[in-house]
């Protein structure tokens, strides 16, 4: 039955998976301050880079002797180039329980042609850890954006393994515990959790990957925008602000911003609150419902940052007809963007509850959620 649309509306309907919502604080005035118009080599420019390397690892906690490095063309690039840099040394074991970590598969199966062990989940679902050769080199995914599943924690990877881990965590990064000891190559893009722009990717490397890097040449030849080294050496320029190309000093200074809110709320326990109180409130909703499921099967596994829904009513005749007809009516009202299920996933919908998203906004949210769904089943049965 229909029920009346709600009094209010939420003050912020930006719930995209990315780029995802910009830090509450934000106003475009207040990146005036950006070295526009200069060299990113200049001393102005490379305090900038330097300070946003800096203040990652402030705000990250990542320990004093790995590397990070700013590099072109986002987490996409990030990854792509710890693969190709590193991977092909030692057998591999390409793990994927959602659309990128799959990506990430093909590239290594069907591009780089390595031996690799893949293993893949359904979606709602994860790879068993405990299965998992990590004498191997290991590439995983910490978040699945499009499946709303996450490994809970590190616990079943080995302290003293043989194999380098490669982890995507661009959706994980700022919202999530991370495990530094446990993490060889860890990669995000400003993108996601901070609510920055996108095009750049960071790459955090352990001392183990850059011995490999100073170690290994692999077979196949390396644009020189994937390169790390230079005559068997790290290029430690690149983990102090000296970029391979030119960045965006707009994209910096906006990262900038990102990062001393960060600070200023109370820095990564604060941003991990914010998403886990964000998350609960639709956990909490979906309890209280029997039409609507979270996509991840295990509560240990339920994302905090990309939430994935499942309409679980026995009345819907079209599952992905009507999860875009549900999104449609959140959008036209102006009270939910971007929020469908990602194209490869299951039909459902997406809600992006990273650090920048307010609680307010997603409460006010959910009952507009209620209303779109009597909606459209009233809709579906009228035009039946
Ligand atoms: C898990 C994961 N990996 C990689 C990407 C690609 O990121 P980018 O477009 O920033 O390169 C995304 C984007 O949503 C993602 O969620």
């Amino acid at each position: 039955m229909a029920i009346d649309q709600p009094a209010t509306r939420p003050a912020n309907p930006r719930f995209s998976s990315g780029p995802c919502a910009k830090p509450p604080v934000f106003s475009l005035d207040k990146l005036a301050g950006a070295a526009l118009g200069r060299s990113h080599r200049a001393k102005v420019g490379k305090d900038k880079l330097k300070a946003a390397i800096e203040t990652t690892r402030e705000v990250l906690g990542v320990p004093a002797e790995y590397r990070i490095g700013i590099v072109p063309a986002s987490d996409t690039g990030a990854v792509e180039m710890a693969m190709w840099s590193l991977l092909g040394a030692r057998p591999a074991t390409m793990i994927a329980w959602e659309s990128f970590g799959a990506g990430w598969v093909t590239d290594a199966v069907k591009q780089l042609k390595i031996e690799a062990e893949v293993k893949t989940a359904e979606y709602g679902q994860i790879v068993d850890f405990a299965e998992v050769d990590f004498n191997s080199d290991v590439v995983f995914t910490w978040n699945g954006t499009t499946s709303g599943v996450r490994v809970p924690n590190g616990d079943l990877i080995p302290a003293d393994r043989e194999g380098l881990t490669i982890c995507d965590a661009t959706s994980a990064a700022f919202a999530q515990d991370l495990p530094w000891d446990k993490l060889d190559v860890t990669t995000f893009s400003w993108q996601k959790v901070m609510g920055g722009e996108a095009a750049h990717g960071m790459l955090i490397l352990s001392p183990r990957a850059v011995a490999r890097l100073e170690s290994y040449t692999p077979a196949w030849p390396l644009p020189k925008i994937f390169r790390l080294t230079k005559g068997g050496k790290l290029i430690e320029g690149i983990f102090e602000g000296a970029t391979i190309n030119t960045p965006s000093m707009l994209a910096v200074e906006d990262y900038l911003l990102a990062l001393d809110w960060a600070q200023a709320i109370g820095g990564l326990p604060a941003l991990m609150k914010r998403a886990d109180a964000n998350a609960q409130a639709i956990f909490d909703f979906c309890a209280e419902r029997d039409w609507i499921d979270n996509l991840a099967e295990d509560p240990a596994t339920r994302s905090n940052t990309s939430v994935c829904l499942k309409f679980t009513d026995d009345r819907i005749a079209d599952g992905a007809a009507f999860a875009k007809a549900v999104a449609k009516r959140l959008e036209a009202e102006g009270v939910a963007l971007d929020i469908g299920a990602y194209r490869d996933a299951p039909a459902g919908l997406r809600i992006w509850c990273g650090a920048t998203v307010e609680t307010a906004d997603i409460e006010a949210m959910l009952p507009w959620l209620d209303w779109a769904f009597h909606a459209e089943i009233d809709a579906q049965a009228q035009a039946a």
